[in-house]
């Protein structure tokens, strides 16, 4: 009989593990065992699980006994807080927190850009951030056939990225300004319904934004090109659950679009979204849900006099490729 294992979802009830034990159950995830963990706020509530009602448990440094694969995703403090926890009871810990992505013995993996990175781990896997996983699956293979020389990213970010709580601000606040009520931002710095928020994560002292530099490192770790030239703006728009990013993409060689979408044409992860007449781009409404990157608006780079530009959009569930989709593949990988 094939192996299965025993499995801990940490932060059972939030956005992104809702969407893990989804995923497990749509995957056929060999789990002999599955503990629901999250918050004594949510010991006693229930969730399903492949027909099965399963009582949620206040997660405690004894809740990892026998457990061989720990998913988490309850923020980085608690992953710090239960890592050698997780790790002395002899399960691999797959973290979705930024908590330990750039530690050198903690693997950064998304499975379709370097998945042989994973025998690497001493215990605990990184799941990279959700806007740089979605990014990868779409220019790794680029990057593969004609060698990036540079990446420069604007992305348009979900509420999502905050949570449940992001998504329930969201419609909340839509339907307090459409009702002329008062409003009081508390998962964003601002008002998201209606408008847009060049600020995620906190300011670093070169006037960047956190997640605009998780998408300069991590991507650099998870390609294996230490110096890599990329920079990157993030930006909160008012979408619910998934995350659009155009690409400017500068090769070695040369490239032209039509190339570029036959690479990605054949790229596991990624499906091409491409014929602007028919008005077929990809949009965040289309990519929820769905587990491959969408990529389309690919054309040649006109601000260059030769070929090796190409500009690109891609969209991504966030909570889907940008984390629990990903963190159960890294487990599959396992
Ligand atoms: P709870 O629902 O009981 O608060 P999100 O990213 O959507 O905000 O979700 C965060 C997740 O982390 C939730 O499942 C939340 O559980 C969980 N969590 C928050 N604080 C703790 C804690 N101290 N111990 C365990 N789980 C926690």
């Amino acid at each position: 009989m094939a192996k299965e294992f025993n499995v801990a979802i940490a932060g059972a009830t939030g956005a992104v593990g809702v969407e893990m034990l989804k995923t497990l159950e749509k995957r056929n995830f060999p789990v002999k065992n599955l503990k629901l963990l999250a918050s004594a706020r949510s010991a006693g509530k229930t969730m399903q699980f492949k027909g099965e009602t399963l009582v949620i448990e206040e997660m405690t440094p004894a809740s990892f006994k026998g457990i061989d694969i720990a998913l988490f995703s309850a923020g980085s403090g608690i992953s710090k807080e239960y890592r050698q926890i997780v790790v002395d009871a002899g399960a691999v810990m797959v973290d979705n927190s930024s908590a330990f992505r750039m530690e050198d013995d903690v693997p950064l993996i998304v499975p379709e850009v370097n998945a042989a990175d994973v025998k690497n781990h001493h215990g605990v896997i990184a799941n990279p951030n959700c806007t740089t996983a979605i990014m990868l699956v779409a220019v790794a293979p680029l990057h593969r056939a004609k060698k990036l020389r540079r990446l420069v990213a604007s992305t348009y970010q979900a509420a999502s990225g905050a949570g449940a709580k992001g998504m329930a601000e969201l419609i909340e606040q839509t339907r307090q300004i459409l009702n002329g009520e008062a409003i009081e931002p508390k998962a964003f710095a601002h008002r998201i319904a209606f408008n847009l928020i060049p600020h995620i994560d906190s300011f670093a002292d070169n006037g960047y934004t956190k997640e605009e530099l998780k998408m300069v490192y991590e991507s650099r770790k998870m390609l294996h090109c230490a110096d890599l030239p990329i920079s990157c703006t993030s930006v909160r728009i008012p979408a619910l659950r998934a995350h659009s990013e155009s690409l400017n993409l500068e090769f070695e060689e040369e490239i032209t679009p039509a190339e570029a979408r036959a690479i990605l044409a054949a790229a596991p992860g990624v499906t091409v979204v491409d014929d602007p007449e028919a008005k077929l781009y990809p949009m965040p409404v289309d990519a929820t849900e769905k587990y491959d990157v969408l990529a389309g608006r690919i054309r040649q780079d006109i601000s260059r006099s030769d070929k090796r530009g190409l500009e690109m959009f891609v969209s991504g569930d966030q909570l889907l490729k940008g984390a629990a989709l990903n963190a159960v593949q890294i487990a599959e990988l396992l």
